[in-house]
């Protein structure tokens, strides 16, 4: 067979590429699942609930219209996200100022290929921010956070990056943040949202606020937006968000961004604009039916979205509480519903066992306990620095809930109907049986 040299077909840029870790580690686990052998799924951060009968009903009507929409979207959709942001954000959010996308992933994508400049990005971060910075040309660097404020980010911290930035001949011109916060499950309070806007305008940096997980918060008031109280339209803000987390509709490729109405918001937007019409045209019909449906201010679709978040709050912080309980290092989520333990107080026994990183925790646990996690360097975690990066791991709550796709259209909707308080704790073998396997896993290093 001819030997492919890599050099010669990929560009530099494309030779970087790998599958994202998120589908590679579903794969592994869909490879175990084949051969029978149990797999306590707390890799993958897609939501399962089962979908809203209205916005089901919404995409099976539109099932037979196949036609390209117009490249920012649908208008009842736009209209429907314009609405729905402007109650969340206390602020007005105008139609033309939404643009829709098959998921939000493309629409970051293309802003850091369209805008100027390197990225200032907090450590650690969602998986595909880092190859999408890379992929666009641009220098990354990292904003550190501790899991001992709660990963916020701090003045000094983003004063301190900027300058090395500068130093090493960067040029800083795009912030990314995201909370609720995919790894760490953290919320930004207001006080630090406010120093990140503040830092972001005197120096003229476009801040991106990823929230697509800002309906799925513990605590009694909605996470603090950059974009909340007008200030969208006097920042270089941009707010992207979707479908795939509060609607448990991730496939169905449904993201939007949201862009100031001033000149700079309007210069970005027709350039997405143009990215968007020369590579993927426009978003699925049928999903966009359904979206409009599901962003809906109705309290139909205002208790979907509460009781989906009550189940991701009871099932996460009952994780948390077993991983304090283990003596593992973790700071209590807030939202979405991830956790971002460290193994570090074992870290003594993990090297009795050659374990040294993130990756070989990972790996670890999926072949001897059959415990999916995903390791913390893909998160930007350093796996050759200190013992508390090196021995994270980020663990997902959102495939505990139900066996499989019938089991979910079977009991899900019941379930949906019991999270009517705050109080209510439901049963979920699922979550036992990981807490079961995370306990082996503990055991067996404290005997070490
Ligand atoms: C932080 C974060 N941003 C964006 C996305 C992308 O979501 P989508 O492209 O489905 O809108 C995800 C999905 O996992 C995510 O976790």
């Amino acid at each position: 067979m001819e030997k492919i040299d890599d050099n010669a077909v990929l560009t530099p840029l494309a030779r970087q590429l790998r599958l994202s870790a998120t589908l590679e580690i579903n794969e592994l686990v869909q490879q175990r699942l084949q051969q029978e052998r149990e797999v306590f799924h707390l890799g993958f951060g897609e939501a399962t609930f089962p979908v809203h009968q209205s916005v089901a009903a919404a995409h099976r009507d539109a099932s037979l219209t196949t036609g390209y929409l117009p490249v920012a979207g649908l208008q009842t959709l736009r209209e429907s996200v314009a609405r729905f942001q402007t109650r969340r954000l206390r602020s007005s959010v105008k139609t033309d100022q939404v643009v829709v996308a098959p998921g939000s992933k493309p629409l970051l994508f293309a802003l850091f290929d369209v805008l100027q400049g390197d990225v200032l990005l907090p450590r650690p971060s969602w998986v595909s921010y880092e190859p999408q910075v890379l992929h666009a040309g641009k220098r990354l660097f990292w904003v550190e956070t501790s899991e001992q404020n709660r990963h916020a980010i701090s003045e000094q911290s983003l004063v301190y990056t900027y300058e090395h930035a500068l130093r090493s001949g960067g040029k800083p011109r795009i912030m990314l943040i995201n909370s609720p916060s995919n790894p760490t499950g953290q919320v930004f309070t207001k006080e630090n949202v406010d120093t990140i806007v503040r830092f972001c305008e005197e120096r003229g940096i476009i801040l991106i606020s990823d929230e697509i997980y800002s309906d799925i918060f513990f605590g009694d008031e909605h996470p603090a937006s950059p974009g909340s109280l007008g200030r969208l339209d006097e920042s270089k803000l941009i707010l992207t968000g979707g479908l795939s987390k509060t609607y448990s509709a991730g496939g169905w490729r449904v993201g939007y961004a949201i862009f100031p109405s001033s000149e700079f918001g309007r210069t970005v937007q027709t350039a997405v604009l143009a990215y968007a019409s020369e590579c993927w045209s426009a978003a699925s019909a049928p999903a966009q039916e359904a979206a409009a449906v599901a962003f809906d201010t109705t309290s139909e679709m205002d208790l979907y979205r509460a009781q989906v978040a009550r189940l991701h709050k009871s099932c996460t912080l009952q994780m948390y509480h077993q991983l304090l309980s283990f003596g593992l290092d973790i700071a209590k989520p807030q939202g979405a519903f991830y956790l971002y333990p460290s193994f570090q107080p074992f870290a003594r026994q993990l090297e009795s066992l050659g374990i040294k990183t993130s990756a070989e925790l990972s790996s670890w646990l999926i072949t001897e306990f059959g415990v999916a996690t995903l390791p913390g360097s893909v998160f930007g975690e350093d796996d050759d620095g200190l013992p508390s990066g090196r021995y994270r791991l980020r663990m997902a709550t959102s495939y505990l809930y139900f066996k499989d796709c019938s089991e979910r259209y079977e009991h899900g909707y019941d379930l949906l109907a019991m999270a009517v308080t705050e109080q209510f704790v439901p049963y979920l073998p699922l979550l036992q049986s990981a807490i079961k396997a995370l306990q082996a896993v503990v055991d067996k290093l404290k005997a070490l």
